[in-house]
Order: structure tokens, then sequence, then C-alpha cells
């Protein structure tokens, strides 16, 4: 018995030492999973319990048809989303275009669970899904910004999110010969603000998401190289395109939704 004391106050040490280290590298992996989009690893550490209800929610969602919003309202400071709702469908593009402030960017943290909403309902494919969406986003959205991260490594690794994603799909366009080629072999931090956002479109085209939320996504690139990316934007198989755009060209989408002061000014059906 009393080698069995010792032996376990000797362990405890290293026993403390291991359950630290375990726990610190969940936390790290559940941290790098929010940049890196790796909903297994999410899955396995995050606090959402993998209910009945979460897995009907992903059984039901895998091929999302429909998002809708109804009478969502929220507070932030002293901006108020009133009553928004409208419906996201697939196969359509929509420009969310408004002043500065009016809410545009509200919405996509919403949708991607950032911030909860205080009224109204969310449904994916007709499912209600308040409190999951961070989940839904994580697998099934790509979401860039208008300055998303670049990691510290060449060209190709941050295309393809370090071979997650295909690079074979895009190098029969004809934007890799016109401007790719002159940026493989450069270092990714070293790339001019347009670069960098024309690579973040690149890599959000080949990660075979449903849904891509862009938000100012092209305010960097020049005009001439715009009206390509455009076109290979244009052409991308998005299942929902959700763009913010402050220079937009309605010919482009299939829908334009205008905001002012957090309510919809006009939605109008363009194609
Ligand atoms: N974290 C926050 N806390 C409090 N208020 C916020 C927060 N984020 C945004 N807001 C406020 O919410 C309002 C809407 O912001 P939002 O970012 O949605 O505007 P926007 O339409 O995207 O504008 P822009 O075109 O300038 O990007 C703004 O008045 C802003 O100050
Ligand atoms: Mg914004």
């Amino acid at each position: 018995m009393p080698t069995v004391i010792c032996f376990c106050i000797n362990k405890i040490p290293i026993i403390a030492k291991a359950l630290t280290v375990t726990i610190s590298i969940a936390i790290l992996l559940t941290t790098l999973d929010r940049d890196l989009n790796f909903p297994q690893i999410y899955f396995l550490f995050s606090n959402h319990d993998i209910d009945d209800k979460i897995s009907a929610i992903i059984n039901n969602i895998r091929n999302i048809e429909r998002i809708e919003f109804q009478n969502v309202s929220l507070k932030r400071g002293d901006f108020e989303l009133k009553d928004f709702t409208f419906t996201f469908e697939k196969n359509n593009s929509y420009a969310l275009v408004g002043h500065s402030g009016a809410g545009k960017s509200t919405i996509f943290d919403i949708l991607t669970g950032l911030i909860p909403i205080e009224q109204g309902v969310i449904k994916v494919n007709g499912i209600e899904v308040n409190g999951y969406l961070d989940i839904i986003a994580m697998q099934y959205f790509s979401v860039i910004k208008q300055h998303s991260h670049i990691f510290d490594a060449d060209f190709m690794d941050n295309v393809t999110n370090f071979s997650a994603y295909n690079f074979d799909d895009i190098k029969q366009n004809r934007l890799h010969t016109k401007f790719l080629s002159r940026l493989v072999n450069k270092n990714s931090q070293d790339l001019s603000g347009g670069e960098k956002q024309m690579l973040s479109i690149l890599k959000s085209s080949i990660s075979n998401k449903q849904v891509y939320l862009f938000d100012e996504v092209c305010s960097a690139i020049d005009k001439k190289t715009l009206s390509d990316i455009r076109a290979y934007i244009n052409n991308m198989n998005c299942g929902i395109l959700i763009e913010i755009s402050h220079h937009f060209n309605c010919s482009d989408y299939s829908h334009i939704i205008e905001m002012e002061n957090g309510r919809i000014k006009h939605a109008k059906n363009i194609s």
C-alpha cells in the first residue's frame, strides 16, 4: 500500500503536466479550427452538445436550398436591425448594398453565428437554426472579408489551404495564365492588397462550399483586372452568393438588396 501511495504522489506532477498539455492542445485546436475551417476538430472540442437536433440539422442541410430570415431583429449599441425578412435561394447571387453602418456586415455576422439574434427566426431548408449557425457556417460557408487572413506561407499553400483544396480546378482557367503564374513563387505576405484579395477569391472558389459570403472582396483590385475577376466570380459554382459591395454592377447579380439604417429599403430581382 505505501508503495502504491508513493507511486501516486511521485506520478501526480507528471499526470498534472500531461493533463495541462492535453487541455492546452484542445484549446489550441479549437482556436485554430475556427480559422482553418475544420469542423471535425470543432465538434470534438466545442461546447456544443452534439445532440439529436444538431444531427438532424446537419443531415437535413447537406444541400442548402434556401436560407430564410423572418423578422430578424437585434441591437448593437445604438444600431438596430429591425424586422429583417428575406429569403436567399440556391443558384442566385445577391448584392447587399447600402450606406456605411446600414447593417450589411451585421447580416454576415448573424449568418456566421458571431452574434445572436434577439427576435425572429432563421431557417435553412425550412429548419429553424437559431443558435446553430456557427456550426453550419463552418461546414458549409466560405466567408471572405476585405482583409482576410493570409498565412505566412507561399501562394499555393494559401490558395489550397495547405493542399486541402484542389488547385487543378483553376489551372485551366484563364485567370491562372493571366495573373497567377506571376504570383505563385511569391511569399503571400509580400503580395499587394489587390493580389491578396485575388488569392482569397481563388481560395474560396475551390473550397467547394455551398454558401459564399463576400464582404468588399474586390475593393483593392484595379479596374482593369476587376473585369476578369468579376467574370471569374460570376462563373463560380456558388450555391448562394451574397456579396457586400459599395461599387457594384447590377448585371453581376440576380438580386439587389439595399439596406438603410438596419432595414431593407429595396429588394429587387433582376434576373
Ligand atoms: N461589435 C459592435 N458593437 C457595437 N456596435 C457595432 C458592432 N459592430 C457594428 N456595430 C454597429 O452596427 C452598425 C452596423 O454595422 P455594420 O458593420 O453592419 O455596417 P455596414 O453596413 O457593414 O457598414 P460598412 O459599409 O461601413 O462596412 C454600425 O452603426 C456599427 O457601429
Ligand atoms: Mg461592413
